[in-house]
């Protein structure tokens, strides 16, 4: 066999296996998957936390934080309309705050903004509302989503 002839040959071989690789790769891609997984953000469709309402939160005034979120039992009875749930860090400058049950609202002990139970200022220095959070009651089991 002569050089040409080898190189010739060899050539074609060459070809053939880049065909090859190339049908194997596209078989292999999963780009083109039209229903591709969904990252786990982890959140669990936005729910918090939940509460056992046989045994957490049973007077009034009471609270509980959790996620960042203070949830507070301001009514008798297990309807939705008796709770709220703000966030915990305060507005200002982020300090935790805390439900003065006598007077009916959110007090921060660092610089005395006060909020009313849906969050909105109505002491400052702090000028922007606590974010309010979801509450859905299901049988006893309470659960702040956001
Ligand atoms: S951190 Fe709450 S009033 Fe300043």
């Amino acid at each position: 066999m002569e050089r040409k002839e080898f190189l010739s040959k060899l050539g074609i071989g060459f070809a053939a296996v880049c065909v090859g690789c190339g049908v194997a790769a596209c078989g292999s891609s999963k780009s083109n998957d039209p229903t591709p997984d969904k990252p786990d953000d982890g959140d669990d469709d936005g729910n918090l936390f939940s509460v056992n309402l046989n045994s957490e939160l049973t007077a009034v005034g009471q609270s509980k934080v959790s996620n960042g979120v203070i949830l507070v039992r301001t009514a008798a009875g297990n309807d939705e309309s008796s709770f709220t749930a703000v966030q915990v860090a305060c507005t200002h400058q982020g300090t935790a705050i805390n439900y003065n049950n006598a007077q009916g609202r959110f007090i921060c002990p660092n610089h005395g903004s006060q909020f009313s139970n849906a969050g909105a200022v109505l002491v400052g220095p702090a000028t922007t509302a606590l974010k309010q959070y979801n509450i859905d009651i299901n049988g006893n089991t309470l659960t702040v989503s956001a």
